[in-house]
C-alpha cells in the first residue's frame, strides 16, 4: 500500500542546476519509495513561454531524462514520461478551459511577475497559452487523480487553482470524480548561487547538476565570501559567507569546525574552497558516473521514456473516458 498518488513535472529548459537537485529532485527520490509516482517532463508547459525557438526542445528533454535517472530516480518504480506523449493532457486542457474564469487566471500573482519580469527583458508572453498555464498544470494532475503534488512553494498559488478546478468540475457534472490533490513542500531551503542571490537558470549564478569536478571547483573558486575579509589574516564572518551557505548543505558534520577556524583566521579562503569542491564533488561522484554513461546510451533513454509513456496513457485514457462521460462529450 502506498500513501497515495504523486504527480509531478518539470519544464525541459536545459540547465537543470543543483538548486533544482537540492529543491525538488532529492525529495522525489525519497517519494518514490512511499507514493506511486506519476514524473512527467512538461514539454508543453514550456512552450508557453518559449515557443519561438523550439531547435533545443529535444536535446533538453533527454538532458532531463539523464538528469534524473542519474539522480536516482526509478524507471520500474515510477512511471516517467513526456507530457506530450501523452495526448490525453491536451484533451483534458481544452475541456478544462471552458469552465475556468478568466477572473480566476488573471489574479494567479505568477502570471504577472513572469509577464513583467520577461518583458524586461524584451521579451513578449501576452499569450493565450501563458494565461492558460495553470489550467495546463491542472489538468497534468486531474488526468492522474493525483493526491499529492511535490511542489517548490513558488507553485503554491497554481496549486490552489488545481484545487478550485476539481471542486468546480465535481459540483458542475454532480460526480466525484477528482480528489483535492495536497502540496507536498519539500523541506529543503533555497540553495542561493554563487554570488549568494537564489540559485537561478537567468542569473548566471548557477551550477549546473552536470558540473563535472573541474567545472565544480571553478564554480565554486568564483564563490563570493564575506566582503570584509580581504587578508587571509583577517578575521572572517561566515554567516555572510555563500561558501560556508554550502559548507552547511554539503559538508554538514564539518561545518561548524569550519566556521570556528574562519572566525580565528585559522582557515584560508582558498583553502576553505578547495576542501568544499572535493567534497561537493565526492557527493555527487556516483551521480555523475550515472550520467556520463546514460550520455551514451541515448537509446535506453529513448526506451524509458516510452516505456514511461505507455504506462502514463493506460490511466490517462481510462480517466479521459469517464470525464468525457460526466461530460457528455461522447
Ligand atoms: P525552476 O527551474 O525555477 O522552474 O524550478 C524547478 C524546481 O526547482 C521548483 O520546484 C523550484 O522550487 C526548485 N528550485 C529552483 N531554484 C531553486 C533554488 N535555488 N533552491 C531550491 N530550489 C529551487
Ligand atoms: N509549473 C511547474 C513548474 O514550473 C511544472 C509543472 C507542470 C508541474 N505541471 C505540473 C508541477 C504538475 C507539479 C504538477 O515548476
Amino acid at each position: 500500500m502506498t500513501k497515495g498518488r504523486i504527480f509531478s513535472g518539470m519544464q525541459p529548459s536545459g540547465r537543470f542546476h543543483l538548486g533544482n537537485y537540492m529543491g525538488a529532485l532529492e525529495n522525489w527520490v525519497k517519494l518514490q519509495n512511499e507514493y506511486e509516482c506519476f514524473f512527467s517532463i512538461v514539454d508543453l508547459h514550456s512552450l508557453t513561454s518559449s515557443f519561438e525557438d523550439t531547435s533545443k526542445l529535444q536535446d533538453n528533454i533527454n538532458e532531463m531524462a539523464v538528469d534524473w535517472l542519474s539522480a536516482g530516480i526509478d524507471p520500474e518504480k515510477n512511471v516517467i514520461f513526456v507530457q506530450s506523449h501523452v495526448k490525453e493532457h491536451s484533451e483534458l486542457f481544452l475541456l478544462l478551459s471552458m469552465m475556468t474564469p478568466l477572473s480566476w487566471l488573471e489574479r494567479v500573482p505568477t502570471y504577472k511577475d513572469k509577464l513583467q519580469q520577461l518583458g524586461a527583458q524584451g521579451k513578449d508572453i501576452n499569450t493565450y497559452g501563458f494565461l492558460g498555464y495553470p489550467v495546463l498544470m491542472a489538468a497534468d494532475i486531474m488526468l492522474y487523480k493525483a493526491t499529492c503534488v511535490p511542489v517548490g512553494e513558488d507553485q503554491a498559488a497554481h496549486l490552489e487553482l488545481t484545487r478550485e478546478m476539481v471542486r468546480r468540475f465535481n459540483y458542475l457534472y454532480k460526480k466525484e470524480i477528482f480528489p483535492e490533490p495536497q502540496a507536498v513542500y519539500s523541506k529543503a531551503k533555497i540553495l542561493p548561487g554563487i554570488d549568494g542571490r537564489k540559485m537561478s537558470k537567468s542569473y548566471g549564478n548557477a551550477i549546473a547538476f552536470g558540473a563535472g569536478p573541474e567545472e565544480m571547483k571553478e564554480r565554486v573558486r568564483l564563490m563570493v565570501t564575506d566582503p570584509k575579509r580581504i587578508k587571509k589574516t583577517d578575521k572572517g564572518n561566515p554567516d555572510v559567507c555563500t561558501v560556508f551557505t554550502f559548507h552547511k548543505v554539503f559538508n554538514t558534520e564539518n561545518s561548524e569546525e569550519i566556521a570556528c577556524k574562519c572566525r580565528a583566521a585559522e582557515i584560508g579562503c582558498v583553502q576553505c574552497k578547495n576542501c568544499l569542491a572535493e567534497k561537493m564533488n565526492a557527493l555527487l561522484a556516483d551521480i555523475h558516473t550515472r550520467r556520463e554513461e546514460l550520455k551514451n546510451k541515448p537509446n535506453y533513454v529513448r526506451e524509458v521514456l516510452e516505456f514511461g509513456a505507455e504506462r502514463a496513457r493506460k490511466v490517462a485514457a481510462a480517466n479521459m473516458e469517464e470525464i468525457r462521460a460526466a461530460m457528455n462529450v461522447l
